[in-house]
């Protein structure tokens, strides 16, 4: 078996990668350990930079997300019983957040892969890689087989195989000691824009999906067992977070998803050896305050298929030599933002008390001084896709 690309993992960047190649001529394979219905129903964050929204829509997998996804032109900062609205797109010269849940730009690439005859192969798992072959040994349907390409995409996710090829790799790690409890229910938003809400009781965010449901986070300790978190302690703890002095109330309704994800912050270098390139979540992972994680993966793999474009259609190797430093400059950037964001809202679990009065001093001074908040809100819209 032999390709020119060989992609390991059919998550967001394993599939736009194939995508992207695939219009510009160059042929890929993608392998994924899971089946598709897994993959299409892991649930994931769902805010979209506008350089995100700008690819999927140039690689023509944009046109249920124009119809269906929620562009936002501002936030909520809820603190002290109030609300502050920060004004995105009036301090970013009218950039937007689109809110487009994961699950959706899987199922939209996935389908457009295997409309266009891709070969995106599901219960396929990578068992290895030779970099310098380069090859995938993989198992599929209890057979072992080796695919040859000229290069591979390791897009496997934090958990994938890709990552332990890389020899002498440098990881940067932090643990943070919070943990989201992440809620999907079948209930209208109680808001039109996402709340994020500081609280004594720990942080909340309130985003949401679509008119009909809702998706929620709380702050939860990261030993926490999601049966600890019965449906009603839930909403009473959601209510008590988001509550206001002016009488703002959270409609609740059935949960039908819920689940614990620890935080952490993850980079790993470089992203290259030979002829494997690391993108997306096996590079790298960013707590989810801020939601980078999706579009650093998106900006990945935009890096990497111009490389391999310039590569095949040029023979130059002057991107793809460039590809990890390219791509850890916006991840590091991303990674300042998202640990400051997720450190401002997050309850310190000792009730450490200088904190949280540093925290309300921060949060004030971002809601009155039009420089704050524009620093908020161009690390939140995101720059424009590296290139
Ligand atoms: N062989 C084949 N597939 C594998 C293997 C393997 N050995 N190991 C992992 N995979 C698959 C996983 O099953 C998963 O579907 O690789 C895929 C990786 O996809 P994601 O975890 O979604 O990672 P990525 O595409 O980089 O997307 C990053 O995911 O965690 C979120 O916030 C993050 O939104 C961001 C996005
Ligand atoms: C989400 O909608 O899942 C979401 C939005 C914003 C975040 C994190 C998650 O900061």
């Amino acid at each position: 078996m032999r390709t020119q690309v060989a992609i390991v993992g059919a998550g967001p960047a394993g599939l736009l990668l194939s995508q992207l190649l695939h219009l510009r001529g160059v042929d890929s394979v993608v392998l994924e350990s899971r089946d598709r219905a897994y993959v299409e129903r892991r649930q994931r964050a769902g805010m979209l930079e506008q350089g995100t929204v700008d690819v999927l829509r140039s690689s023509g997998v944009g046109e249920r997300l124009d119809r269906e996804g929620l562009t936002h032109h501002g936030l909520e900062l809820r603190f002290g019983g109030a609300g502050h609205r920060i004004p995105l797109t009036e301090l970013t010269g009218g950039r937007t957040v689109t809110i487009y849940a994961q699950t959706e730009i899987v199922k939209d690439l996935i389908a457009a892969r295997l409309a266009a005859g891709g070969d995106v192969r599901f219960g396929a798992e990578a068992l290895a890689v030779d970099t310098g072959a380069p090859s995938v040994t993989f198992r599929q349907d209890g057979e072992t087989r080796t695919l040859d390409c000229d290069v591979i995409a390791g897009c496997d996710g934090f958990h994938g195989v890709g990552r332990a090829a890389v020899p002498g790799l440098r990881t940067y790690e932090r643990d943070y000691p919070y943990a989201w409890l992440g809620v999907l229910a079948e209930v209208a938003p109680s808001t039109d824009e996402l709340v994020y809400a500081h609280s004594e009781r720990g942080f909340a965010l309130h985003s949401l999906r679509s008119p009909r449901v809702s998706r929620l986070y709380l702050q939860v300790d990261p030993g926490d067992a999601i049966e600890a978190w019965p449906d009603e302690r839930i909403w009473s703890e959601l209510r008590a977070r988001f509550a206001t002095s002016d009488g703002w109330e959270l409609r609740d309704g059935p949960i039908v998803e819920k689940s614990i994800t620890p935080m952490r912050s993850f980079v790993a270098e470089p992203m290259r050896h030979d002829r494997l390139f690391l993108a997306g979540d096996a590079a790298h992972i960013v707590p989810p305050t801020g939601a980078k994680g999706l579009n650093l993966a998106i900006s990945d793999v935009i890096v990497l298929a111009e490389a391999l474009v310039a590569r095949y259609d040029e023979g130059s190797d002057k991107l793809l030599d460039a590809y990890s430093a390219t791509c850890l400059k916006r991840v590091w950037r991303a990674q300042q933002f998202a640990s400051w964001m997720t450190t401002l809202l997050h309850r310190d679990p000792a009730g450490d008390s200088f904190e949280h009065r540093r925290q309300l001093a921060y949060l004030d001074y971002l809601v009155a001084s039009k420089a704050a908040a524009t620093t908020l809100a161009e690390n939140y819209v995101g720059a424009a896709p590296t290139l």
